[in-house]
């Protein structure tokens, strides 16, 4: 990104400071960087004794054979463990671990002792069905607590787990199979979904017809509904579990012991299996949901509003807010059933404190309307956290008013699949916050900003985001490709990691994320993010979501392309508005940035993990036919979006 245009983007000046009340009871305090600063692997090692140990490691680091790390490799433990019975021997069986809230209404408390005997039976049922230490496991289920017992099973017997989302296709489990050659698949009649059962076992059912090697298939019964059964492979869980002991024997494996593989599906190529280990993994995941939500596990109820498919879910649903203790809430279905208040109910109903979501639905939610969140009481929440891509200035703003009351301390975290925990993220006792930006990276972690060359950036500087020293939870490797783990993160730029996200640094040294490098759009020779076209976008009041790509174009190399969805009352037939809007942009960014079209839409593309997909909008924007779409979550909004288009000038 030249400097030049930088100077232009994004002058976000509001600040917020954390409260005197929260900073002087916060876990973390400004030392920690200056502890982690002097000593980083003597802070790591400190962290990783927040963990029980079986044996206590006495190396912390192995880099002899770079990218290829070990941490605390000469330690042993259980992560299951850790992450239930020892709650329950400190005395802590009654706490709630999991309040589960079904999307029909049904609900249902899981304390640590509840949740210690259901892991076991499940470990037990595990290894009757011929999973043993080293094997693989597929894990296709609902939003349901079953989803993190079998997670922790897998954990307890030493067999790694493979979760795929649950609204992946049979062809996506079946690649996911085959490629990490899983014995058993765990799955379910299905879970309810917008209102409906919505049938899970059959895509399993497909996916395990076309795949080698899968000997038996555990189906939980959640929606009661009609299943295909084949004999002889299929076991219901709730029969096998039942005649389990509660009394498991938890075995120490080694430290780099795999704990899961998780699929990114990526832009490009077949989907990596992203490897994460035990130890390393788990530490980090412990200290930064204790250091970024400030979580003190006897009084705070946090809940992750992510799908267990997803490793926000991994990391912040299963093994960091379980390895702390902590009381969470669960929920399986969307924020709109049966209303679109369902999300502030549940705060008001578990009394949530800390509350961890995406940007995508926090558009959503100022779509909607402020007056559905203010007709819950929401004071019971103390941190707000943000996950899964950069956050707009405005969507940052309202979530701050509309649901942290002005008083909330706003969490920005940046990290990703394959760094297994956050990376760069405020700290809620400590930094002074800005809109819109992760700003630094946590104690004991090392990133920054470079150049094409390689050179880092000054203060004021944009390029892409690097990470400059291993962490404990790194990916360890792409599961049976360690060439392309070098080929993807390693060789980019030498001796570190490419996190493939563009990134600028400000004036203070704080770090902005602007998106994948893949959607940085050259405009007559200038580079503009589409993060910061749609940060200006969203900052106008007829705007509630923004979506900006660059089309090809004769005169300017890329044009700028804009898809909007207009805030209730705006007229989307409106021309003046049109004009305005590139305006807007015009004005806060700098003439440059103004978008060529801007083309008011009803939906956009996205994952189903929230991501807006850019590429098919590219497509749209340059009149090509539509690319791959089965990774959308809702396939007809292209058409829509197709339909609503005047025909290109
Ligand atoms: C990519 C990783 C991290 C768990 C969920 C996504 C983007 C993530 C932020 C943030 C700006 C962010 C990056 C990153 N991203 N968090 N706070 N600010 N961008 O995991 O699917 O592996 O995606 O998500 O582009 O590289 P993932």
């Amino acid at each position: 990104m030249s400097n030049e245009s930088l100077a232009n983007l994004l002058k976000e000046e509001r600040r917020f400071g954390p409260s005197a009340e929260l900073a002087a009871a916060a876990n973390v305090t400004a030392e920690a960087y200056e502890q982690a600063k002097a000593d980083r692997l003597g802070f790591w090692a400190e962290q990783a004794r927040r963990l029980t140990w079986a044996t206590e490691p006495t190396e912390t680091l192995d880099w002899s054979n770079p990218p290829f790390a070990k941490w605390f490799a000469d330690g042993k433990l259980n992560v299951a463990y850790n992450c239930v019975d020892r709650h329950v021997e400190a005395g802590n069986g009654e706490r709630v671990a999991i309040h589960f809230e079904g999307e029909p209404g049904d609900s249902r408390a899981i304390t640590y002792a509840e949740l210690k005997d259901e892991v076991s039976r499940a470990a037990h049922a595990l290894t009757e069905l011929g999973v043993e230490k080293g094997d693989r496991v597929a894990v296709y289920l609902p939003m349901i607590p079953e989803a993190v017992i079998a997670m922790l099973a897998c954990a307890r017997i030493g067999a790694a787990h493979s979760v795929v989302f649950g609204g992946f296709s049979a062809d996506a489990i079946a690649a996911r199979i085959k490629d990490a050659d899983a014995k058993v698949v765990i799955t379910a009649d299905g879970g309810y979904r917008r209102g409906k059962p919505s049938a899970l076992k059959p895509a399993v059912d497909e996916a395990v017809g076309r795949v080698e090697g899968v000997q038996k298939v555990l189906v939980v019964q959640r929606t009661k509904q009609d299943v295909a059964w084949t004999e002889g492979r299929d076991v219901w869980w709730h029969e096998i579990t039942r005649k389990q002991s509660t009394e498991h024997t938890p075995e120490a494996f080694d430290a780099e012991h795999p704990l899961f593989i998780l699929y990114t599906s990526g832009t490009t190529g077949k989907p990596k299996g992203i490897l994460h280990t035990s130890g390393g993994y788990l530490t980090q995941t412990a200290y930064t949901h204790h250091a970024v939500f400030d979580l003190k596990p006897e009084t705070d109820v946090y809940w992750c509003t992510a799908d267990v498919g997803w490793v926000t879910g991994h990391s912040y649903i299963t093994y960091g807010p379980l390895a702390n203790g902590a009381t969470q809430v669960m929920y399986e279905g969307t924020p709109d059933t049966p209303h679109q208040g369902r999300f502030w109910e549940i705060v008001q109903k578990y009394g949530v404190t800390i509350l961890y979501t995406a940007p995508t639905a926090i558009r959503t939610f100022m779509k909607w309307g402020d007056d559905i969140p203010a007709k819950f009481d929401l004071s019971s929440l103390r941190v707000l956290g943000s996950v899964g891509e950069p956050i707009n200035p405005e969507a940052w703003m309202w979530y701050r008013k509309n649901i942290g009351a002005d008083k909330c301390p706003i969490v920005d975290t940046w990290w990703q699949t394959e760094t297994g925990a956050m990376m760069i993220s405020p700290l809620p006792g400590v930094t002074e916050t800005k809109p819109g930006s992760a700003q630094r990276a946590l104690p004991g972690i090392a990133a920054t900003v470079v150049d094409d060359e390689a050179n880092e950036v000054p203060d004021g500087g944009g390029g892409y985001l690097v990470l400059t020293e291993p962490w404990p939870s790194m990916l360890r490797t792409i599961w049976g490709d360690d060439q392309r783990f070098i080929d993807t993160y390693w060789s980019r730029f030498q001796d570190r990691y490419f996190a493939g996200d563009g990134a600028k640094k400000d004036e203070d040294g704080d770090i902005w994320l602007l998106g994948r490098v893949d959607d940085v759009m050259l405009v007559s020779g200038h580079n503009i993010s589409t993060t910061e076209v749609e940060s200006a976008l969203v900052s106008h009041p007829s705007v509630a979501e923004a979506a900006v790509v660059g089309a090809a174009d004769e005169t300017t190399g890329q044009a700028i392309v804009a898809f909007v969805i207009l805030r209730g009352t705006a007229n989307a037939e409106d021309e003046g508005l049109v004009a305005d809007l590139r305006n807007h942009v015009g004005a806060t960014l700098g003439p440059i940035a103004k978008p060529k079209r801007v083309l008011p839409v009803a939906e956009l593309p996205k994952t189903r993990s929230g991501k807006i997909m850019r590429r098919l909008l590219r497509d749209v924007a340059e009149n090509r036919e539509l690319g791959d779409v089965t990774t959308l979550t809702d396939s007809s909004v292209m058409e829509l979006i197709q339909s609503r288009l005047p025909a290109a000038p």
